[in-house]
């Protein structure tokens, strides 16, 4: 099993008590929105190990500047605090982070610093275009940045509980399956059968997969999270070798970064336990903002990472061969292909359609066209 990113897997769950929460609405409050607070569950509880807590400013700027921490360790996306000027926090103070007017967290407040929207959204995203979703999101943040290390204080309410395993839980899981090698499966889509060709192939090469769907804010027309995970237990429970495969969901935003954020996407699955990592077409991609390989070629530039990416070229059926194949495996022209497009598997169930089988399997189509309204407006 890797070691967790940095040496060592965080651990800042201080626990719970009624005088911690007595303490901390005495501090000043900063009300956290739901995304934030999935960033507080997933800093506590190692997901994003070494984080301790929100980016302070050096870290932040060798962030942007190099896909790494100040102490050189591999980093991609700032994890940060966004406050409005008048935040009533003072540096070298504890403030308070509140979700739905309980405190869960407090922050020891090391900086309180300013920052360029432009030149963020520019260096993670490649794009100061306000059509690219990550981007609109960087442009409605508050004006200032909080860097300071995190304790929790309470559990955070996180949607789909029942599906979570923090990053303790999987290690454990893993060991006690005899599991020495795990390959880690991102996804923020409902299964297609080129998923599930990506999955199977590289479990071909390992002894588990850990299927860990991204559960949080999405782009409109995207899935539905609720519906990711009832499509995904009607294939694992018609297609899938039990004793092999494990799914727990990593409740987190989808940012869209591509190339910035596959590098973070693995680094999160080595903190859950896993010694290899999918990266197929177009990762954590948006429109035609990055190359369809861009996320594969980043790894180059992070060999240090500790966790093995598995690359893969683009998957489509081909109707000459009768399997799914890439350009890597089937000689045959385009025109004998079927994509696994995204838009035309929605368009699709628009229109009230079920997509042929070798595009996706009957039994997850099905959950989808029961569902009244599967994706997000
Ligand atoms: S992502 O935003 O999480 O990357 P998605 O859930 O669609 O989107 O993809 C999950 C993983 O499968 C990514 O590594 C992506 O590159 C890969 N992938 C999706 N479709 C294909 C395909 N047809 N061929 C190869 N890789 C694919």
């Amino acid at each position: 099993m890797p070691e967790p990113h940095g040496g060592k897997l965080i651990n800042r769950v201080v626990g719970q008590g009624k005088d911690k929460a007595e303490e901390a609405k005495r501090l000043p409050q900063i009300v956290l929105s739901k995304e934030l607070v999935k960033e507080v569950q997933n800093i506590t509880y190692g997901v994003f190990s070494p984080l301790e807590g929100f980016l302070t400013r050096e870290d932040y700027i060798s962030v942007l500047d190099k896909g790494r921490l100040a102490t050189g360790v591999p980093w991609t996306i700032p994890i940060v605090l966004d406050v409005p000027e008048n935040s009533g926090v003072k540096e070298g103070y504890d403030a308070a982070l509140v979700d739905e007017e309980m405190p869960i967290a407090t922050i020891h407040v090391e900086d309180i610093y300013p920052y360029d929207r432009e030149e963020l959204a520019q260096k993670v995203f490649g794009t100061t275009d306000s059509g690219h979703p990550g981007v609109t999101k960087v442009y409605s943040m508050k004006e200032f940045l909080l860097g300071g290390k995190i304790d929790l204080i309470d559990d955070p309410r996180i949607p789909f509980a029942e599906y979570y395993l923090n990053p303790q839980a999987t290690r454990r899981l893993f060991e006690e399956k005899g599991w020495r090698t795990v390959v880690a499966f991102q996804t923020r889509n409902i299964p297609h059968v080129g998923h599930e060709y990506l999955q199977k192939t590289a479990l071909t090469f390992t002894d588990g997969l850990f299927i860990n769907p991204v559960i949080g804010k999405k782009k409109s027309g995207d899935f539905k999270d609720e519906l990711i995970l009832k499509t995904y237990h009607a294939l694992i429970d018609n297609y899938y070798p039990k004793d092999r495969v494990i799914m727990s969901i990593l409740p987190m935003e989808m940012r869209y970064a591509g190339p910035r954020e596959a590098i973070f996407h693995a680094i999160i699955r080595k903190n859950f336990g896993c010694t290899h990592f999918i990266v197929g077409r177009d990762h954590a991609g948006v429109g035609n903002y990055y190359p369809p390989y861009a996320a594969q070629d980043i790894f180059k530039e992070f060999p240090d990472l500790g966790i093995t990416p598995m690359f893969f070229r683009s998957f489509y059926y081909c109707q000459r061969c009768l399997s799914v194949v890439n350009e890597k495996t089937c000689p045959h022209r385009n025109q004998e292909h079927i994509d696994f497009s995204g838009t035309k598997i929605r368009e699709m169930l628009l229109r009230g359609e079920r997509p042929p089988e070798e595009v996706m399997r009957r039994e997850v189509a099905e959950v989808i066209m029961r569902w009244e309204d599967p994706f997000v407006g």
